[in-house]
């Protein structure tokens, strides 16, 4: 279905824009009653081989979200029903800053591949930091 359905759609849109709107689209269907048990049952997997104890902390699976995705912290809990046994967000510099022009992500179809120079375009950290505290009460997993 991704192959015939949902890429071509995709790559009718930048790369930058089908990034954004990949992120509205699953933000909207983890909305709908049901959405999140169902995106957590198809792609959360709980076995106790694949935790990982790192640092005093353990994770559910050894498979994570690099840094670059979710730049400002916005998307964390969408993502997380996807599976990530861990999610590393940012970058975030002190200051917001717009990053590089446009384009600055390419497609290379050929290999499969993106060329990406967004140049750490992000809201910066005092934001993060707000919306952190707001969406993370102490105690509570995503
Ligand atoms: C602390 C840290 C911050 C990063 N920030 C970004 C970022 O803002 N944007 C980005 O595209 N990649 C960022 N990266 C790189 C990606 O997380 C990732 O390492 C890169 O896409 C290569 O993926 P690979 O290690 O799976 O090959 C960061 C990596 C680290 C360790």
């Amino acid at each position: 279905m991704y192959k015939s359905i949902i890429k071509p759609i995709l790559f009718l849109l930048s790369p930058e824009k089908a990034h954004h709107f990949t992120l509205v689209i699953l933000k909207v269907m983890l909305a709908f009653p049901g959405g999140r048990w169902l995106f957590e049952s198809l792609y959360r997997v709980k076995d106790k081989k694949l935790e990982r104890t790192v640092f005093g902390l353990t994770f559910p699976n050894p498979v994570g979200l690099a840094a670059g995705f979710d730049k400002d912290g916005k998307h964390y809990k969408a993502m997380s029903a996807l599976g990530f046994g861990f999610i590393e967000i940012g970058t975030v510099t002190p200051e917001p800053q717009a990053g590089n022009s446009l384009p600055r992500l390419f497609r290379l179809p050929a290999d499969d591949a993106l060329i990406n120079r967004m140049g750490f375009n992000n809201e910066g950290l005092d934001e993060m930091v707000e919306r952190l505290k707001k969406g993370h009460p102490k105690g509570r997993r995503w």
